[in-house]
């Protein structure tokens, strides 16, 4: 018997299953038999007290969970924290447990109401390392962790439980003598693995598979060599066995039905972990940043988005302050404070809530941190990322509006302070200054008044992804729109794909660049070769349109258009000649609308107007995109998503394509502005044709 060692477990004389707190217990309401239950816990309690010395707690009537002492607390040295446990069927059991405690002579430390922590059920001493695993997710709360580590003076490592059938660390996680590990990794979240893996090495971690999880092979109590458990598979028994642990089995069925086994109906209150002592220990690795939000934070459903990225990062939260304003169109304004276990998920988080509206409060200043780029191309690390939203930075004092917003740059400051630029990597010289970190940058939304932002959106967004019999509906729209954008003199950019042409779509967007709807073409290689395939020699990729066959030879069609075009030397100029007389290029060439072909790999020719250094398309691409009202994606996935990416919120951006997935990928930008059509482009082109010269003369057009 090691006699320095001391278990408290309570007797199961009011145990039942009462209430369904967990999964295990669905089904299982009083379904335990209570003679059995005791056999159990005696053979249990007879195992322990030939290893240890064991304490017993008085059960107490009405509370059946008292059995699970794992959740009395945490023990540390002369120091007890005590359970706060999250459902009220348990929470009657604190007082119990205090005075239990206080008894013993323990210091007992309790935490603030409502920040569950439900003990040495979810907060496990690493055997060698001296630090805490401490979970959450499920019973316990993050922002406990710092509690823990602040009044136990040990370094805390959380872990986020995933799987609600392991909602209490101890039920999947058991770390064991010599630093060894007993674990159901599927039970954790990647990150969390991770922090594991790093900290014990593989040859100490025994992952278990879902069928030993299930019976709680986790759930054992580790004397020295000696673990107990309920029954486990023979496999396990061996791996474990031949990491040299003598494995004591006895059964606790009825306790399964809880939700609990061996380590649950117990708590160690002698704890002196290892390394303890440590003089430098990180207190805490759980870091809070306190962010406002301000808005229609309701009706938006902002504030769900909010906290449920939050959480679904493996953060938590606690709402300071939620005002919801007094008029019907007042915006509400809620305080957050936001915690994560490492730095790094606090990154992914606030990145997360930035691009949502969100902005970080709980500085003095509110200057962005900014750093120097030392190397030409190179972005200091942990420069911000830029979204699609308009984004400002704040820079003594001011709030700095970004100029060329689009995704993915760093924000580059000017020397003199005056201006942010949103940056891409590779432009970016020794000598600017970027944002670093998320302090001092917020995104902007519209400001839309409550009902004009449902109306909004009703009228474009609502269409979402359509399918077929949405189509004209949302044709009729994007008509509508078209027409406003050239009254007034805006701007619509169209970037497309050949299938326009293979899908008989040419002549439309022909017609839409003459009728000045179209202030500027992007496309690669294909879309102006086969448009000028058709319009020279009536095929695309050698087939003819018309009567939709292949033309002998038609194979090499486009080769010799690339030929020709270039022998003129330019589109413009095969245009001028003569050789092209129709069609979406002599369009453009002919209404001075301007026009980019990006090259790509796999071009024949190229056109003498391809661009094939791909950097200067990039460029150009983005030159011709400034200032636009909306784009028209139709049918090319690489030019569209190239594009997206170039583009700030607000340009409206309708893509089309038969093939949902593309649609998907563009529409899910997040903004209101996107709208996806999934249809074909030819029919697409088509419809919107007709609708506009609807729009031009209601009655003269046939049907
Ligand atoms: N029915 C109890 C509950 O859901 C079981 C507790 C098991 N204890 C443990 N340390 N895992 O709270």
């Amino acid at each position: 018997m090691t006699a320095q060692l001391n278990y408290l477990m309570c007797a199961p004389d009011h145990y039942d299953v009462d209430y369904v707190i967990n999964p295990w217990m669905e089904g299982n309401v009083h379904k335990s038999s209570r003679d059995r239950a005791v056999e159990q816990w005696q053979k249990l309690y007879g195992v322990l007290k030939g290893l240890v010395n064991v304490e017993l707690v008085p059960p107490a009537k009405g509370w059946p969970d008292m059995v699970f002492t794992a959740n009395a607390g945490l023990v540390l040295g002369d120091k007890a924290v005590l359970s706060r446990f999250l459902h009220k069927e348990r929470q009657g059991e604190e007082p119990y447990f205090k005075a239990w405690f206080e008894s013993k002579g323990f210091t007992v430390f309790e935490l603030p109401k409502d920040l569950p922590f439900e003990g040495a059920g979810d907060a496990l001493f690493d055997r060698s390392g001296g630090w805490l695993w401490a979970g959450y997710g499920f019973r316990s709360e993050l922002d406990a962790h710092p509690y823990l580590a602040k009044w136990l003076n040990v370094e805390v490592l959380s872990l986020r439980l995933i799987d609600n059938r392991f909602y209490h660390l101890d039920t999947c996680f058991c770390p064991l003598t010599d630093g060894y590990l007993l674990y159901y990794p599927p039970a954790f979240d990647s990150y969390s693995n991770r922090l594991i893996e790093m900290r014990i090495p593989a040859n100490k971690r025994i992952a278990i598979e879902e069928a030993d999880a299930v019976t709680f092979s986790c759930n054992a109590v580790n004397v020295d060599r000696h673990v107990v458990m309920n029954k486990i598979s023979d496999r396990l028994k061996q791996r474990i066995s031949d990491a040299g642990f003598n494995v004591i089995e006895t059964p606790l069925t009825e306790f399964l039905k809880a939700g609990g086994a061996a380590k649950c109906l117990t708590l160690r209150t002698i704890e002196v972990p290892i390394a303890s002592e440590l003089a430098n220990v990180e207190p805490s690795i759980v870091e809070a940043r306190i962010v406002e939000l301000t808005g229609h934070l309701l009706d938006s459903g902002i504030i769900n988005r909010a906290l449920d990225l939050v959480t679904d990062n493996g953060g938590s939260f606690q709402v300071l302050e939620f005002n919801l304003g007094e008029q019907r169109q007042s915006t509400s304004l809620a305080k957050i404070r936001i915690s994560a276990p490492s730095h790094d998920l606090m990154e992914t988080i606030m990145g997360e809530l930035i691009e949502i509206g969100a902005v970080l409060q709980d500085r003095d200043t509110s200057d962005a941190n900014l750093e120097p780029v030392l190397q030409d191309g190179v972005a200091p690390d942990d420069f911000y990322v830029s979204t699609i939203y308009p984004t400002d930075a704040c820079v003594d004092g001011e709030w700095l509006r970004c100029k060329n917003q689009r995704m993915d740059a760093a924000i580059a400051i000017s020397p003199d302070g005056k201006t942010a630029t949103c940056k891409l990597l590779r432009d970016l010289v020794v000598g600017d200054r970027v944002v670093v970190g998320y302090d001092g940058v917020r995104t902007v939304r519209k400001p839309e008044a409550r009902d004009t932002a449902k109306k909004e959106e009703f009228s474009f967004m609502g269409a979402g992804v359509s399918s077929e019999r949405r189509v004209e509906l949302v044709v009729e729209q994007i008509a509508w729109e078209l027409r406003q954008i050239r009254d007034r003199g805006g701007k619509l950019v169209v970037s497309c794909g050949p299938v326009v042409v293979h899908t008989g779509g040419a002549p439309h967007l022909a017609y839409l660049i003459r009728e000045g709807y179209v202030q500027s073409m992007l496309g690669g290689n294909a879309i102006a070769v086969h448009d000028m395939e058709q319009s020279s020699m009536g095929t695309s990729l050698g087939v003819d349109l018309k009567r939709g066959v292949s033309v002998k030879g038609g194979h090499r069609h486009h080769l010799k258009v690339i030929n020709s075009v270039r022998r003129y030397g330019s589109i413009h100029k095969a245009v001028e000649a003569g050789f092209v007389k129709t069609g979406v290029m002599y369009e453009c060439v002919k209404n001075d609308v301007p026009f980019v072909l990006a090259g790509s790999i796999r071009d024949d020719g190229p056109l003498p107007d391809t661009v094939m250094d791909l950097l200067e398309a990039q460029r150009l691409y983005s030159e011709q995109i400034r200032g636009a009202d909306m784009i028209l994606m139709l049918s090319s996935m690489l030019h569209s998503i190239g594009v997206g990416n170039m583009t700030p919120a607000g340009v409206k951006m309708v893509c089309v394509d038969i093939n949902p997935a593309v649609v998907t990928k563009l529409s899910d930008r997040g903004s209101v502005e996107s709208v996806g059509v999934v249809t074909d482009v030819g029919l697409f082109l088509s419809l919107l044709v007709q609708q506009l010269k609807k729009l031009d003369s209601p009655v003269s057009v046939a049907v």
